[in-house]
Formats: C-alpha cells, structure tokens, sequence
C-alpha cells in the first residue's frame, strides 16, 4: 500500500492533527460497540471496514514521522515509543486479515444462529476496541510527547 507522506507539515502541527484524528476514531469506535452491544455483528463490522483506510494511513504516518525524529535526536529514550508503534502490528492485521475472516465465517453461519460463534465475535471486536483506545492514550502519554521534545533538538 502507498501513502503519499507530507513532509512539509511541520511535527507540532501534525501531532495536533493526529489528536484530531483520534477523537474521530473513537467516535466511530464507541458506534462500533453499540451495534456490538445491539448484536449488530455486520454493522460493527462494516463500520470496522469503513474506518479501515484511514488508521493505516494514521498509523503509517505515525511511523515515517514521529518515530524518525525520535530516532534520529532522543534515540535513547525511544524504547517506550517503539513498543507502542509495534502495536500497529496487531491493528494492521486485525484490519487487513481477522476482520475479512470473520466476515467469512459469518457468511457461512448465516442461518445456523451459533450462539457461541456469535459471542466470541462480539468478544474479539470488543478486545479490538478497547485495545485500540489504549494505543491512542499510550501515543498521547508517551510518543507525542517525545516527538515534541526531540522536534526541538
Ligand atoms: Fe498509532
Ligand atoms: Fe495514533
């Protein structure tokens, strides 16, 4: 995949942009529950595949920008910030694989009304969610902070 990355944007303004844009995620995200909630597997899913795009694209810029600032002028306090980009292992492959995969499996279920298949999907795009919050609020505690600070160096 190809992501056209805007150099030109300078990092505070980008990290303000980012914020922005995780408060839209979890906008979507809190919807991704209630149709969890509702039992709306499809639509949680549906709204999983509309969001898809642009957390990669997020995610993507995170690493090209953030981290090579980081890397390159506060490298030795980088261990916490290289971790939590590691995490957008897990979210790329939930978005790209598990989520096309459950889509599948509840094709072939359609009729067969598995209660346990059902809840253990619900369980997995809930984990998804949850995990999802927590990645941004680690961004927000550590990486941004130390992209800022290493900026100024
Ligand atoms: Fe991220
Ligand atoms: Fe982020």
């Amino acid at each position: 995949m190809n992501y056209k990355i805007n150099f030109d944007e300078s990092i505070p303004d980008m990290i303000e942009r980012l914020k922005q844009e995780h408060v839209q995620f979890e906008i979507t995200l809190n919807k991704i529950t209630k149709y969890n909630e509702e039992n709306n597997i499809n639509k949680a899913i549906e709204t999983i595949n509309y969001m898809s795009q642009p957390i990669i694209k997020h995610a993507v810029e995170e690493e090209a920008r953030l981290m090579r600032v980081i890397m390159h002028n506060a490298k030795e306090e980088s261990a916490d910030s290289i971790k939590i980009m590691q995490e957008h292992n897990w979210v790329v492959d939930f978005l790209k694989h598990r989520v096309s995969s459950l889509e599948n499996s509840i094709y072939r279920q359609q009729n067969k009304q598995d209660k346990q298949f059902e809840q253990k999907t619900r369980n997995e795009i809930n984990e998804f969610v949850t995990n999802l919050k927590e990645h941004f609020e680690e961004e927000e505690q550590i990486v941004f902070p130390l992209a800022l600070k290493a900026d100024l160096k």
